[in-house]
């Protein structure tokens, strides 16, 4: 199906109690390991591309390529900028066809902030597109502390200004997490959540997840967290998946071997995160076809119908 944007989801998710996965994708084995467990699991599903991945692969070909996965598959499937830095980031992905904006101010003054969250959000609504922007600093590992980590928190009263002076559609913000840790020990502020939910009212978006114990998800869901991103786990295991067959084999000179193994571990990865944030099993919330909805069974139908 066409890719849907991240207001229909998330809206979902957050009706339903649930989170969405938001997993980093680099190259076309990631896209192929992100929609495949989808499908397999039957959820919805955020495909983001930093603008680190987007240097890396091309913007035109990650839209090309997650457009034609997303089109062949049965669940609703949203292409996000992650963390963008600038307005004409914004741009440039709005006009290729992602379905969902980021900016990422959070190291600017809060009036900067303010400033061009605002402006963005006034463009990419024009064009029916939600923007994720950033309050509070969830800093990358080996920056800081857990204790100096405390003082880049959000702060609630903060976070309700910033969404009305904005008209943002989620937060993300910093509520103990920490970006590309490669062990899952950091401990998230679910009082903190609690308080930033109640007062913005919008889904918020829970970053460097791939640190966060599996307690840490099962109680910042319910808390306000609909949306969680994970990347560091998924290149754990890409990378992993390479060594494996290069290590077993030395002289192996197929690339796909070994890419094919970082793609199948990937996979797992995603499923695992799927069912741990709930989302598993509920494609249909977002097309409105409620828990008897399974997409395999469409596709067949679809396939049976072709026939005829
Ligand atoms: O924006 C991307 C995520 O916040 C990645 O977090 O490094 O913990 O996987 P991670
Ligand atoms: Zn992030």
């Amino acid at each position: 199906m066409p890719l849907v944007t991240s207001k229909e989801v998330l809206k979902a998710a957050q009706a339903g109690g649930y989170a969405v996965g938001a997993f980093n994708a680099n190259n076309l084995e990631y896209v192929q390991a992100i929609i495949e467990a989808a499908e397999e699991e039957n959820a919805p599903v955020i495909l983001q591309a930093s603008q680190g991945a987007i240097k890396y692969a091309g913007l035109e070909q990650i839209v090309a390529m997650v457009r034609n996965a997303a089109e062949a598959a049965t669940v609703p499937v949203v292409l996000h900028l992650d963390h963008g830095t600038d307005y004409e980031q914004n741009v440039r992905c709005l006009r290729a066809g992602f379905t969902s904006l980021m900016f990422d101010g959070s190291a600017l003054p809060f009036e900067e902030n303010v400033r061009i969250t605002s402006k963005i959000v006034e463009m990419a609504h024009a064009c029916g597109i939600p923007v994720e922007a950033e309050l509070g600093k969830v800093p990358q590992a080996g920056d800081v502390s857990f204790e100096e980590l405390k003082a880049l928190m959000t702060d609630p009263e903060e976070a309700k200004r910033f969404v009305e002076l904005t008209g943002v559609d989620s937060l993300a913000v910093s509520v103990g997490s920490i970006h590309r840790m490669k062990v899952q020990e950091a401990k998230l502020d679910i009082d903190r959540i609690k308080k930033i939910k109640e007062l913005t009212g919008i889904p918020l978006v829970l970053h460097g997840a791939s640190g966060v114990t599996d307690e840490g998800y099962r109680a910042g869901i319910p808390a306000g967290i609909c949306k969680i991103n994970i990347a560091t786990e998924l290149n754990k295991a890409f990378t992993r998946g390479i060594r494996e067959v290069l290590e077993k084999n030395p002289n192996e000179v197929d690339p796909r071997k070994p890419l094919g193994r970082g793609r199948d571990l990937t996979k797992e990865v995603v499923k695992a995160k799927m069912r741990l944030f709930g989302c598993s099993g509920k494609a249909g919330d977002t097309l409105g076809r409620g828990a008897a909805y399974t997409g395999k069974a469409e596709k067949l139908t679809e396939k049976e119908l072709a026939r005829e």
